[in-house]
């Protein structure tokens, strides 16, 4: 037991044969052919995506930049070496699977023009869309380049090192503020009746 749940691979195909047991239990084994299901499965990859990218933005804010001043210099590069560069790889590639995916459940439901020209009924997934858009923009343009510089994976100047954790900083205190209004306009469309 302890040997297989010390094999995340393995641990997260358990979870996905859990899922295809429960989606059998169910009875939506008769609903492949239709558009409503694979939308479905759509939205529920974009759910999972964006947890993993919020999760660890929320990681980074309320647990990693918070303790660092409380560690000892020596230890500090097990952070700056070892867990952010790990972390930052998630939290990137999870931003562009969440637009991604996203994007086509927009498309998928037929209002992705709408939305992003925010027109009703569909303006409060398009203002969610938008904030969403701005804070992904941030991630792979702002954040993980000024991180590289940060963190060593690019050699740069002492001074430039850190301006560039300033501004990668400041970045992910506005990621999180964005995400606050995002969060609430992405489930807002469905549930508010706005
Ligand atoms: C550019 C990025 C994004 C785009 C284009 C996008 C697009 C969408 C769309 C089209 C929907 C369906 C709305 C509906 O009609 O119910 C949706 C729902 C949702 N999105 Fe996003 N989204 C983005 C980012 C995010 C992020 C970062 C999260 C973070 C977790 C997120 C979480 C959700 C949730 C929880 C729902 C509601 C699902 C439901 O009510 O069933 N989205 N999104």
């Amino acid at each position: 037991m302890a040997a297989f749940f010390s094999s995340l691979g393995k641990t997260i195909i358990a979870g996905i044969v859990i899922l295809i047991a429960i989606i059998f239990i169910m009875g939506a084994g008769g609903k492949f052919g239709e558009h409503a299901w694979w939308t479905f499965v759509m939205r529920w990859l974009h759910v999972l995506s964006g947890i993993m990218w919020i999760g660890l933005l929320w990681y980074f804010n309320f647990v990693q930049t918070p303790s660092m001043p409380k560690i000892p210099d020596a230890e500090k590069p097990a952070v700056s070496k070892v867990i952010a560069p790990a972390a930052l790889f998630w939290f990137r590639w999870a931003a562009l699977a969440t637009v991604i995916t996203g994007l086509l459940l927009a498309g998928m439901l037929g209002y992705l023009g709408q939305a992003l020209m925010v027109s009703r009924p569909f303006h409060a997934i398009g203002i969610g869309m938008w904030l969403a858009l701005i804070m992904a923009f941030n991630v792979w343009f702002i954040i993980w380049p000024n991180q590289k510089k940060a963190l060593g994976i690019v050699t740069v100047s002492a001074e430039e090192k850190a301006a560039a954790a300033r501004v990668a900083g400041m970045t992910s205190r506005i990621n999180t503020m964005l995400s606050i209004p995002m969060l609430y306009c992405m489930v807002a469309q469905q549930n508010a009746g706005l």
